[in-house]
């Protein structure tokens, strides 16, 4: 039996490089957009004899770039499942390295949908074998799924280039207190009694508007802000600019989601950050930090 990965359009750098690191063959795909806006795509093979009765895995990333939005992105992941189920393969694994939706994850307002289930319920409903993501926004979700879910994580990669960039005397600052758990987990891999610190974030769910508070001791300290997502930048440049007034020397903001949306990048760094970084979950510039070996390693030790 042989093993194949298809490699999404949202996934390219990342997909060839976890299929040198299993050492298995790759399949990219042919896609374009219909002048009405529906998304096309196929995989790229002329023989469909290859899939059947073989086990593949699908890598494709849910995040919005210039080229497609996240709706576009899950319509080709369920084009792809569907056309290897057709196809024959043994064993569907899916690896969405970033969910789009996760943050719909409840109801918030009187009204609204919790998306981010209903996108899982709709993946399941597909009949995957196995569903992998990195460092959801809220793991619990991933109980919509039938199949065997595993929620990698990113921090010691993530935490491995923050050293290599030379921070010392390190504190790791969470952006609030729901990452608290999170961010001193990620604190382990900088040392033993590295401090973890947190600001208050309230965030107004009509508006989207933060107001993050605090002051904490930061003196001359690198200071490491790590959250889930950075989607507009708000709440990294909140937190970057109360840990500059708290004292704090350099600035290192981590994500493992760096979607980079509007000006993120501009509002990060003129609130004083030194670096950002971000992992190739989504294929951007600072995606500095490649989730290759961590996904593969996740398959070689099953
Ligand atoms: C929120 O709960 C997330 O963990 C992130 O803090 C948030 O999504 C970041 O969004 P933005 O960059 O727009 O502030």
């Amino acid at each position: 039996m042989n093993k194949f990965l298809i490699i999404g359009p949202a996934s390219q750098m990342l997909g060839v490089k976890v299929a040198k690191e299993l050492g298995i063959n790759s399949i990219n795909t042919e896609f374009k957009t219909f002048p009405d806006g529906e998304n096309y795509l196929r995989i790229n093979l002329e023989d469909e004899s290859l899939i059947q009765g073989n086990e593949v895995i699908i890598i494709q990333s849910t995040g919005p770039s210039a080229s497609a939005n996240q709706n576009a992105r899950v319509v080709e992941l369920a084009m792809m499942i569907d056309s290897v189920k057709r196809m024959g393969a043994s064993k569907v694994t899916v690896i969405v390295p970033y969910l789009a939706y996760a943050r719909q994850d409840k109801i918030f307002r009187p009204g609204e949908c919790p998306f981010a289930k209903v996108l899982l319920r709709m993946i399941n409903s597909l009949g995957i074998d196995e569903f992998y993501t990195v460092d959801v926004h809220e793991p619990k979700i991933l109980n919509e799924l039938n199949c065997k879910t595993i929620n990698i994580d990113s921090m010691k990669v993530l935490a491995d280039h923050v050293k290599s960039l030379g921070a010392k005397d390190i504190v790791v600052v969470s952006p609030d207190k729901g990452a608290v758990e999170r961010s001193k987990t990620f604190a382990k891999f900088f040392g033993q009694n590295v401090p973890v610190e947190f600001f208050e974030k309230k965030r107004d769910v009509k508006t989207g508007e933060i107001v993050m508070s605090g002051e904490l001791g930061l003196k001359d300290k690198d200071v490491v802000i790590a959250d889930d997502i950075i989607s507009t930048g708000g709440t990294m440049a909140n937190a970057i600019k109360l840990s500059k007034e708290s004292g704090a020397k350099r600035i290192f903001a981590v994500a493992t989601h760096a979607l980079m949306l509007q000006h993120a990048k501009y509002r990060i760094l003129t609130a004083g950050a030194d670096y950002i970084i971000g992992t190739d979950s989504i294929d951007n510039e600072v995606a500095l930090v490649s989730l290759a070996k961590t996904i593969a390693d996740y398959f070689r030790f099953e």
